[in-house]
């Protein structure tokens, strides 16, 4: 393989030799473009796990966040705290600006029933926002093996973070060419926990009123996120027309 282009380099040379580097190659080339102005995202499935491993491994301390909307599984709650152990890091929780119980005085009880994509909206997509404003560039752990709408993504895409401002960062999908079972694979190499949940049938886990076990074992690897509803997507990969 071709050295990688150095990180001056604009991005859109670097797509071709980004599209054929190895995760650790990636995760190289945005440490030494961007340093700790890199933020990784996590909701501690096991794709963002790899990364985050994969990461310190090579000794790349991008700051690890996660959007608590106040709504995750005690499951996903754990595995952050046992993540943290395992690897000797702190994960920050970003959370939305209202509780739960504060949003229900706002705008009536049980958002996600009636409209899940506000709720989504203030509880990803605005949390989200503020982060980034803070960063550069953004690592995620999107395949483009989960669903129909992610399989076109590209290993670095630039983003907007917010619509109301002509600001760009760059979106990094350093696993956009793994499968589910090369993720399998690595964590079971390094025997790194994943969520309960997963092997009770559950197969992409976000807010606990918003995901479903899944019967059928070929569905789509979302399948089970907002069942009932014509959503697919939280909004927090979907801010611009560019973006998958
Ligand atoms: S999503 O629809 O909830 O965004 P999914 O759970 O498949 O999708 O996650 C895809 C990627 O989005 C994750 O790898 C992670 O980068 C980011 N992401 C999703 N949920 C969160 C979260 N709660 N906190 C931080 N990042 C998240
Ligand atoms: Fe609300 Fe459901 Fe979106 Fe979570 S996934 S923020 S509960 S609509």
């Amino acid at each position: 393989m071709s050295p990688a282009p150095s990180a001056e380099r604009h991005l859109e040379r670097a797509e071709e030799w980004l599209e054929d580097a190895s995760l650790e190659d990636i995760l190289k080339f945005v440490w030494e473009s961007f340093g700790n102005r890199a933020c990784l995202g996590t909701s501690f499935q096991p794709g963002g796990t790899v990364i985050l491993h994969q990461a310190l491994r090579l000794g790349f301390r991008f700051p690890v966040f996660t959007l608590d909307t106040g709504l995750l599984f005690d499951e996903t709650l754990a595995l952050k705290n046992q993540l943290e152990r395992r690897l000797g890091i702190e994960i920050e929780s970003v959370r939305p600006a209202r509780s739960v119980a504060e949003q229900a005085e706002d705008v009536g009880p049980a958002l996600w029933n009636r409209d899940p994509h506000l709720c989504c909206f203030l509880r990803k997509v605005e949390p989200m926002r503020a982060r980034l404003a803070s960063a550069d560039a953004w690592i995620t752990g999107l395949r483009r093996d989960q669903s129909r709408e992610r399989a076109s993504i590209q290993i670095a895409e630039e983003y907007q973070p917010d619509p109301g401002s002509a600001r760009r960062i760059t979106k990094f999908h350093p696993l956009a060419r793994w499968t589910r079972e090369d993720v399998q694979a690595y964590l079971a190499r390094y025997d790194l926990p994943q969520n309960p949940l997963l092997a009770r049938g559950y197969r992409s886990i976000g807010c606990q009123p918003c995901t479903r076990p899944v019967a059928n074992p070929d569905a789509d690897e979302r399948a089970g996120r907002w069942s009932g509803f014509d959503k697919t997507e939280c909004g927090i990969h979907t801010f611009v027309a560019e973006n998958i």
